[in-house]
């Protein structure tokens, strides 16, 4: 998804603005630029490519002035080039706007401007915002971008500079996110937190249809009317080296390697190893109204949907309560069942999934109780459920989520002995029992990252392999999917999850030396099927490797490869099995050059649909 940033302050702006930038593209983006305004005109650099190709293009450029904006452009309108690159600007060029979302009515109010005389340069639908504020000037940039704002459809978060008024950045909001750093004589406009930690942890989170005015005595907040808001300040308490590498190659496999870190502290004061109970009041439903639902239903996408699949199988074994999972883009568009005796889950590490977003949206008309399970603190998501699930992940910079899918299974076992205590169907003892379990996972993670070493020499073997069938059973077979995921949203690689069940039902005509196969085989109630399951393969010449205990002796002479891991509770072995996958997915994509941390057309938040 596109990044805006924007500062006005009394700092040089240039390597402000390029450093915000590098700190936005793990979002994923195909073209870069910038402007900055000083008393003569607004100065603009774009490139097609890298922010490191953009510092080349600015070379020693020592521009400066007293604002700027800048962007990194997810390309949905207009193919990536330079001309397309953000930011555009009006017929005269003393005006530009940055831009992240769509702007559904754009060729419309394109052919009005054109008839009214305005010129255009690029094929986006970004221009038209620069010239509808350019033909509402007259003396007043919030007002012209109020009018601007309000001829708008679709999706926009916006940052506005211009030459009448070179010391003001106008913001506005609609959809994705947008949110002003307030610092000591310094402001900034970003997409989201990380361009922003290494200068303030005093944040505005901007909601849809409000403004804000940015000039060097302060902010001022409106709303597209512009009536004036008062707005409140929020403490982030993310620290700026979160968002950094810290030693590692990748973003990625640092974030690998955080997961015990994160369930450590998604659990962290919200269960008691005394009493065996669990301590969620913070997600402001009540136990009452959890008592009174008699349906669950999980909404998200992506990894965030195979966390929802796990979540199903905890709460219909501890809860016994019916759990029905959706990809929030079907669902959003399905003429689905609901009433409000059924609690809507939206499952959203970014919290702010346009699919997932809209299908809150839709299912909110029914009326059922609605909680957020989400990692970034009053992202939209959350701001629109009536409560709040957080995971305690920190920020994630890897396009493809790891450690928030640890704290998601964290969150939804928690959640799940919540709701069965809350219905009595779980007593305090058995409780207790389930979370020493779960408070041993952390360091049953940490054995299993100690062993990278033998599964990177492992994926050495596979970088040529074009296809890979992932295999799993019971709360193991959405790990199946999630360790295809890794895999092919990584290296490329096409790899498919199936149910092992489902193999006689067609996947099995794809065996053969070809076609790998990852089997997910830990000692459950499935054990046995699976290994039935692992036999069909071998006797096709299928190469297999299997996620198993360390202490399974059978398994060893019926595989190939074993990525062996310590073994627990049948409900928590998701948190186990899902590390090798990851890690797995992570080596082979390294070894093959692949841009790890952003890979080719994905973005970390899908703002937009
Ligand atoms: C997973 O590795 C991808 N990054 C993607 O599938 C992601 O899980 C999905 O877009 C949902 O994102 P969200 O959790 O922020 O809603």
């Amino acid at each position: 998804m596109c990044g805006i940033i924007g500062y006005l302050g009394p700092k040089a702006v240039i390597p402000i603005l390029v450093d915000g930038l590098k700190k936005l593209e793990y979002r994923g983006y195909d073209s870069a630029g910038i402007a900055v305004v000083d008393e003569s005109r607004i100065h603009l650099k774009r490139v097609k490519g890298k922010i490191c190709d953009l510092e080349k293009h600015l070379g020693s450029d020592t521009l400066d002035g007293y604002c700027g904006v800048g962007h990194t452009r997810w390309a949905t309108h207009g193919r990536p080039s330079e001309e397309n690159a953000h930011p555009h600007q009006d017929c005269t060029g003393s005006l530009v706007v940055v831009h992240n979302g769509i702007i559904e009515n754009y060729l419309s109010l394109k052919k009005k401007l054109i008839k009214e005389g305005h010129t255009f340069r690029t094929e986006t639908d970004t221009e038209v915002i620069a010239h509808l504020i350019e033909k509402y000037y007259q003396g007043s940039l919030e007002k012209a971008v109020q009018q601007a704002a309000r001829d708008l459809e679709g999706a926009f978060a916006i940052a506005v500079i211009s030459l009448q008024e070179p010391e003001k950045i106008v913001a506005a909001k609609n959809g994705p996110p947008a949110v002003i750093g307030l610092g000591g004589g310094e402001y900034f406009v970003s997409s989201d937190l990380n361009p922003l930690l290494s200068h303030t942890q005093e944040i505005v989170f901007l909601e849809d249809g409000e403004m804000a005015v940015i000039e060097s005595r302060g902010v001022k907040f409106c709303d597209f009317k512009g009536k004036p808001l008062e707005k409140k300040v929020d403490h982030i308490t993310w620290s700026p080296l979160m968002v950094e590498k810290r030693g590692f190659k990748h973003f990625m496999l640092k974030e690998i390697f955080e997961q015990p870190q994160v369930v450590r502290d998604t659990l962290k004061g919200r269960v008691s190893l005394d009493s065996g109970r669990v301590f969620l009041d913070e997600i402001g439903i009540s136990a009452a109204a959890l008592k009174r639902i008699n349906r669950v239903v999980i909404i998200a996408c992506g990894t965030s949907y195979h966390a929802g699949l796990v979540g199903k199988y905890l709460m219909e074994s501890l809860a016994r309560i019916p759990v029905d999972v959706e990809y929030a883009s079907e669902y959003r568009y399905r003429d689905f069942i609901l009433d409000k005796d059924a609690l809507v889950m939206v499952i959203s590490q970014s919290g702010e999934t346009a699919d997932s977003l809209a299908a809150l949206r839709a299912a909110k008309k029914n009326k059922p109780l609605t909680l957020a399970l989400c990692n970034v603190v009053k992202s939209s998501i959350t701001r629109e459920s009536d409560g709040v699930l957080y995971t305690h992940a920190g920020p994630e910079i890897g396009v493809a989520a790891t450690k928030t899918f640890s704290a998601q299974l964290a969150a939804l076992a928690l959640f799940a002995l919540h709701l069965a205590l809350v219905k009595g169907c779980l007593d305090e003892k058995r409780s207790l029992s389930l979370i020493e379990d779960l408070q041993r996972i952390p360091h049953r993670m940490e054995n299993i990252l100690n062993q990278a070493k033998h599964i990177e020499d492992l994926a050495l073997k596979f970088l040529t392999f074009s296809h890979f069938l992932y295999l799993g059973r019971g709360i193991n077979f959405p790990v199946a999917l999630e360790g295809a995921l890794k895999l092919k949203e990584i290296s490329y690689i096409h790899a498919e999850g199936y149910p092992g069940g489902e193999m006689k039902h067609g996947p099995i005509a794809l065996i053969d030396e070809k076609m790998p196969t990852m089997a997910v085989v830990p000692r459950d109630n499935v054990y046995e099927k699976m290994l039935s399951n692992i036999s069909e393969i071998k006797t096709r010449v299928g190469y297999i490797l299997a996620v198993a205990f360390e202490d399974d002796k059978e398994i060893q002479d019926k595989v190939d490869t074993v990525l062996a891991i310590p073994s627990t509770h049948p409900l928590f072995t998701p948190f186990l099995t899902t590390l090798p996958l990851q890690l797995f997915a992570y080596y082979i994509a390294a070894k093959r050059g692949a841009d790890v941390d952003q890979p080719r057309n994905l973005a970390k938040s899908v703002t937009v649909e």
